[in-house]
């Protein structure tokens, strides 16, 4: 599964591999995907009810290229509702794949084509954004990659998609999310996963300069990844380069990747054959093995520096001079309300509050927006955590800054996932500069669907 082509799973519905990915010359890309139920062996057995855009092998990476069209003709091959959310993609509002805002769900057998053209480059993800708690619970959550413009000449492009399931021991799944999970931290998995595997194992050149790419897709996780000491740096973080890389994470000061977020990761593997670099999540004080990757042939001799740095996107930068400022408090729910959430599922209850109010998930008819923004304006949004479990804060759209936080240093990054940590206030900065409706949301899925969930309006 090295290099840009083969992490293409051939049978996502009718295109095989040759038309879903674009080689470097032919820019456009087009897919078909379906939505369907799929088992596959992470451990020794299969696990059933699954869900995926192929029968037996986790939702493929999804390659494209950066300023060219991209088109994906999603269909619903469940009987449940479902709509495909491109998480971290500045696109057309039409195109966000959310539920009544920005489209009706699909129902059985629909079609949606989605169309847009990625201005950005860099490592994001897509999920289903409507009856999230069984879609991606059961699996659908895969990895999308614009490819830069300028090709920064790695020799090996690996993606992991981090996620656990919920299984009993028969690998079974049991009850995806329980009261208790929803009405505080979350539910976590029983089976922690790289590419639906326990511990996925890849080779890459010997002394060859790797691109890793790590995906927290889980519904509810905090990845706190550690490397053991090896020759490389984070290059980016949320799909865009930092201004200066991030020294590798260890187990000391390993480097948390709430659900939603991802980091790219430059590594020049080790010159011998047959050596291994682990990448790993702390439990507590235990390194917990995520994947191996081992060195493979004779070396390649590449040196990190022979990296070209990787190219900001073009992303607009706020004023923070003139920039509004709008508070938004998110919290557990002041009373207990019912769902309401529309074709698009929820729990019986409501548990979380934005502004001291529930919000009715992906169901907003007759909601407003949270704020709205003047379209090319500046806003410094704060963002406080009155409760004392973690939410990870996604604002669909737009990228913003992450500027500070009342708890921690934080160097300024682009984003779009911002993780508030027990009665943290963080600041971001963002232009208005995405016309439409933008769901933010807390990324934890239980969170999401139990009250902490609106948007916010560009105009
Ligand atoms: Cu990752 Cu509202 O989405
Ligand atoms: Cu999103
Ligand atoms: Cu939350």
């Amino acid at each position: 599964m090295v290099g840009s082509g083969t992490a293409i799973a051939a049978s996502a519905v009718g295109l095989g591999a040759a038309s879903l990915q674009s080689s470097k010359s032919a820019a456009s890309t087009r897919v078909a995907l379906k939505l369907q139920k799929a088992r596959y062996k992470i451990n020794t057995v299969f696990t059933e009810n699954m869900v995926s855009l192929s029968p037996d092998r986790p939702p493929p990476v999804i390659w494209m290229d950066q300023y060219a069209p991209f088109a994906a003709d999603v269909t619903n091959g469940l009987s449940e509702y479902t709509a495909m959310h491109w998480h971290g993609i500045r696109l057309p509002n039409k195109m966000d794949g959310v539920p009544y805002l920005t489209q009706l769900p699909l129902g059985q057998n629909d079609t949606y084509h989605y169309r847009f053209t990625p201005d950005d480059a860099g490592t994001y993800w897509y999920h289903p954004h409507c009856m999230t708690m069984e879609q991606m619970a059961r699996g659908l959550t895969g990895v999308l990659i614009v490819r830069e413009k300028d090709d920064p000449k790695f020799d090996a492009d690996i993606p992991i998609n981090l996620r656990d399931f919920r299984l009993k021991s028969d690998d079974q799944f049991t009850q995806l999310f329980t009261m208790k999970g929803a009405a505080r931290g979350g539910t976590k998995g029983t089976v922690i996963t790289a590419n639906w595997r326990k511990e996925y194992q890849e080779s890459a050149p010997a002394g060859g300069l790797v691109r890793l790419r790590l995906v927290a897709s889980d519904p509810t996780r905090n990845y706190k990844i550690a490397m053991a000491k090896s020759d490389g740096k984070v290059i980016a973080l949320d799909g865009h380069p930092l201004s200066k890389p991030w020294s590798l994470p260890t187990e000391a000061k390993p480097l948390i990747l709430s659900p939603g977020q991802r980091a790219d990761i430059a590594l020049v593997m080790p010159r011998e054959e047959g050596k291994e670099i682990v990448i790993s999540t702390m439990l507590g004080q235990r390194a917990r093995t995520l994947s191996r990757i081992r060195s493979k042939g004779s070396s390649l001799n590449r040196k990190l520096n022979d990296l070209r740095p990787l190219k900001p996107n073009p992303l607009s930068v706020p004023d923070l001079k003139k920039a509004e400022l709008h508070e938004f408090v998110f919290g557990w729910s002041p009373d207990e309300n019912g769902p309401n959430n529309g074709l698009c599922g929820s729990m019986e209850f409501t548990f979380w509050s934005i502004n001291r109010k529930p919000w009715p998930g992906d169901a907003v008819k007759d909601t407003g927006p949270l704020l709205t923004m003047k379209q090319g304006r500046s806003y410094v949004l704060r963002l406080r955590n009155e409760s004392p479990n973690h939410h990870p804060i996604h604002l669909h759209g737009m990228t913003f800054i992450t500027l500070r936080s009342n708890k921690r240093k934080i160097t300024p990054t682009w984003s779009d996932t911002v993780l508030l940590g027990r009665n943290e206030t963080v600041e971001i900065a963002v232009v208005a500069d995405n016309p439409g409706d933008w769901a933010f949301h807390c990324h934890v899925i239980e969170h999401q669907k139990t009250g902490l969930a609106g948007f916010v309006r560009v105009e």
